[in-house]
């Protein structure tokens, strides 16, 4: 019964917590599942992380890290997404095309062409079968973080409210695909909507 699910959101919105959450719930019934995130994991993610998140002496221009998530996606997808749904587990992934729509898309402004083809390259095809967006206000996700900033942390508001409304327009548009949660709410209702969600779509599997 493979089932692939994606946690999309901005800075601080609790989704790779809500991710851990619900794989572990699925190990608990013994359901076969595995948790990845975006980017990293693989050799060539974890490189390309590195330089993504916390390049400090490389110029990385929009188009360049529009094609350097995307070639960490495509290593990703071809060495552990698939071949896990293969198997029949149910993946469920921390960041997925989405990101790369909100933040180098409507983030960046790189054009939406460019990004739909580095996306379709990147994701070898595969489509989620249910995305779950975290939104929070920009400045409350921004204020729940922690420590050293990344990259990405440290662009301005404007930058987080494009992503942000980019995020609520991908969701509007594919409004099937999408479960937008208001990650105001307790850790515990966030999860239990998120499994209301999941178990419906196990049960028509
Ligand atoms: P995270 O591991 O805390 O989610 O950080 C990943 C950062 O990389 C986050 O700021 C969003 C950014 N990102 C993109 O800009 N484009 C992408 O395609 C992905 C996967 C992440």
């Amino acid at each position: 019964m493979s089932l692939f699910i994606t946690f999309e959101g901005g800075e601080g919105s609790g989704k790779s917590s809500q991710a851990r959450a619900l794989y572990r719930r699925l190990n608990t019934l013994a359901i076969a599942a595995l948790l990845t995130h975006e980017p990293g994991v693989t050799r060539l993610g974890k490189r390309l992380t590195r330089l993504l998140k916390w390049a400090k002496d490389t110029d990385i221009s929009p188009a360049a890290e529009l094609l350097l998530f995307n070639a960490s996606r495509a290593q990703l997808i071809a060495e552990v997404v698939k071949p896990a749904l293969a198997e029949g587990k149910i993946v469920v992934c921390d960041r997925y095309y989405d990101s790369t729509t909100a933040y180098q898309g409507y983030g960046r402004g790189l054009d939406m062409n460019a990004v739909k083809a580095a996306n379709a390259t990147g994701s070898l095809g595969l489509k989620p079968s249910l995305t779950i967006l975290l939104d929070i206000p920009v400045e409350e996700g921004l204020a729940r973080k922690k420590g050293s900033k990344d990259r990405f942390e440290q662009e301005d508001i404007a930058f987080h409210n494009r992503v942000r409304e980019g995020y609520l327009k991908l969701a509007k548009d594919e409004p099937q695909r999408w479960l937008v949660i208001d990650s105001r709410q307790s850790k515990t209702k966030i999860a239990q909507i998120i499994w209301q969600r999941v178990t419906e779509l196990i049960k028509k599997r």
